[in-house]
């Protein structure tokens, strides 16, 4: 009780005092030491926070998208724009209600220049909200979340994967030109899944299709068999599913069990079989999806990159990799363009919106929105690769409902 009461006449005449040499200060200098105050000191190193999955189902694709990421930055010497990378980390689990702290935890305690992150729908948004009351540079590798370049679209947020909306839409183009008529779909119940099914359906039905069934269970369960034994009762033409990381490993298993494999045929996002064959064996074999990124693909940026990421990692790559290798070159653009003061923002972010990303995946932009424009792939699964039959959508964009920017 003596203690307190003695702080705070302490505590207030220096509160008085600092108050008072500061305001002078300002008056002395006509505010521009509060603004220098705000400027990174020269060479200062740029703060890259990641929030990523590091644990639970998603564990495996927030190191790819770290992975991905450092080896952009090693590849241009541990700099970019000219300054050290310092990295902050959190592990997001995946979990929603941690969501905003997390990101404050970067944001505030950390004081990051950009976050990373992340790779669930659910977390995006909590990020995407802190992002914006707090007008920090973010970008997304991999969530698709589809308000984040849509109604939540922002100056200050950046996509290097792909809206939930696009994968979706591009499987139901090509399950339409096949001339299914009847299709069920089967996801996990939560943004992913949902909008995934919402872009093939979209896409599906404008050409003839139905969904007759929209079947999903909660996030992160991997309990498929009750829901596996209504699609087979169903009967339809094809099944339709979004399923990622462990998930994708056990649901594709458990098809195969079920004794469906060579009954109904199976289609996803590519999330399916992508950073999952070596688990799935021979229950992933000859499965068709889509994506943005395939084996066997021509560029030459791929070549390299696929290359470089077998050596440092000893693995191969997948999507997961890319989209973290590419949210480096997309900061790249920004900071090359104000030589690491990303204290300039405006500057730092229509660098952004004008790059060309040469990305394994092929060369990529931007829409207004701030969302990769990109081919989506046919690929079909032959041993450990997701082989590239064809293109079925080239250069979609997300629609980006709801966006004002
Ligand atoms: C998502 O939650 O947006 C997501 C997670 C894993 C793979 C693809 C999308």
């Amino acid at each position: 009780m003596q203690r307190t009461a003695l702080r705070r006449p302490l505590f207030s005449s220096l509160h008085t005092t600092l108050v008072a040499s500061i305001s002078a200060t300002l008056l002395a200098t006509g505010g521009s030491a509060l603004a220098q105050s705000a400027q990174p000191a020269p060479g200062a190193k740029i703060k890259v926070g990641f929030m990523l999955p590091y644990t639970g189902t998603y564990a495996a694709l927030g190191s790819a998208i770290e992975n991905g990421f450092r080896m952009y930055v090693q590849q241009q010497g541990g700099k970019l724009g000219g300054r050290d990378i310092e990295y902050f980390k959190v592990d997001d689990e995946s979990d929603p209600a941690k969501a905003p702290e997390n990101a404050t935890k970067l944001i505030k305690r950390d004081q990051v220049d950009v976050v990373v992150g992340t790779v669930h729908s659910g977390v995006q948004m909590g990020i995407v909200k802190v992002a914006k009351e707090n007008n920090t540079l973010l970008i997304i590798p991999n969530a698709g979340a589809d308000e984040a370049t849509g109604p939540l679209c922002g100056a200050n947020i950046f996509r290097t994967s792909f809206s939930n909306w696009q994968p979706g839409y591009a499987m139901g183009q090509v399950l339409a030109e096949r001339g299914m008529k009847k299709v069920v779909t089967l996801t996990w119940k939560y943004a992913a899944g949902e909008q995934s099914v919402k872009g093939f359906k979209e896409a599906f039905e404008a050409k003839g299709g139905k969904v007759v069934k929209e079947l999903s269970l909660p996030f992160p369960n991997v309990e498929f068999q009750a829901l596996i034994t209504e699609v087979a009762s169903l009967k339809p033409d094809a099944v339709f599913v979004f399923f990622a990381g462990g998930g994708a490993v056990k649901f594709v298993k458990d098809w195969q069990a079920a004794g469906l494999k060579d009954k109904i045929p199976l289609y996803g996002s590519g999330f399916l079989t992508d950073g999952t064959l070596e688990a799935q064996g021979t229950a992933a074999q000859g499965l068709e999806t889509t994506l943005h990124y395939a084996d066997g693909l021509t560029n030459a940026r791929d070549k390299t990159f696929r290359t470089d990421y077998a050596k440092t990692y000893k693995l191969q790559p997948d999507v997961y990799a890319v989209q973290g290798y590419d949210a480096a070159q997309l900061l790249a653009a920004g900071a090359n363009a104000v030589k690491g003061d990303m204290s300039r923002k405006p500057e730092v972010i229509k660098a952004m919106e004008a790059a060309k990303v040469d990305s394994p995946r092929g060369v990529f932009t931007l829409s207004k929105a701030h969302n990769p424009v990109q081919d989506f792939y046919l690929r079909k699964v032959d041993g450990r690769e997701n082989k590239v039959s064809g293109v079925a959508v080239k250069a979609l964009a997300d629609p980006a409902r709801g966006c004002r920017l």
